[in-house]
């Protein structure tokens, strides 16, 4: 299983040491969350914050773009993350959601879908075949530290069911209050990579270790 650290938790006063944390302890993915105040009421980082880590960490960055233009924040992000993921419920239809990953797709990324927690995986079933990574929201998306919804499992579940039925490709990855407990029902569950922000962060060199 994939532990992908999201930034959000970070020290930004120590934003280096956290990184170099992270790489000494052979951590490979980034989880980069990108917050417009529209889709979600909170801001967080745009891309020039990105370049500069970048230039100095080599991670995959795994960019979740929790905005209500899509689109434009694809043209931002496409030369600096290796996975773009964009959220189901800021497409118009599921027709523009095809056009977006084809579109992170031309940029030769990987492009990912996410659902939040009142979504079901019937909204996604379209697109299924075509992503690279399917991100299942147990939380709210737009603030790190809230409580895990436990039910939110069920869709893990089923996507590793359809998974398996269809010889679908995609990885799939939860996000939201993951700790040391629910990371292993998760696991269980079928996730093969989980975003974890808070939980990490609080004691960053010691908690890494207990998902290794
Ligand atoms: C929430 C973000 C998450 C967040 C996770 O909207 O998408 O990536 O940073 O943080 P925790 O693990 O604290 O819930
Ligand atoms: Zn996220």
């Amino acid at each position: 299983m994939i532990l992908a650290p999201s930034l959000l938790a970070a020290n930004f006063m120590n934003l280096s040491k956290d990184c170099q944390t992270l790489k000494d302890h052979g951590i490979q993915w980034l989880h980069y969350d990108v917050m417009d105040g529209y889709f979600v009421p909170n801001h967080s980082f745009g891309v020039d914050i990105l370049k500069q880590i970048k230039q100095n960490f080599d991670f995959v960055y795994d960019v979740h773009l929790m905005v209500s233009n899509p689109r434009l924040f694809i043209e931002y992000f496409s030369k600096v993350a290796d996975v773009l993921t964009i959220h189901i419920e800021a497409c118009e239809d599921v027709h523009e959601a095809i056009e977006l990953i084809n579109i992170i797709h031309t940029h030769g990324i990987k492009a990912g879908i996410c659902i939040k927690p009142n979504t079901s995986v019937s909204a996604i079933e379209p697109l299924l075949s075509l992503v690279d990574l399917v991100l299942v929201m147990s939380v709210e998306p737009g603030f790190g530290g809230q409580p895990f919804m436990v039910e939110m499992l069920e869709k893990v579940r089923l996507l590793k069911d359809l998974k398996e039925k269809q010889g679908y490709q995609f990885m799939i990855q939860i996000d939201g209050g993951v700790n040391k407990e629910n990371s292993e029902q998760s696991r269980l569950a079928g996730a093969e990579n989980i975003v974890v922000g808070s939980y990490l962060f609080k004691d960053l060199a010691s908690r890494i270790s207990e998902f290794q």
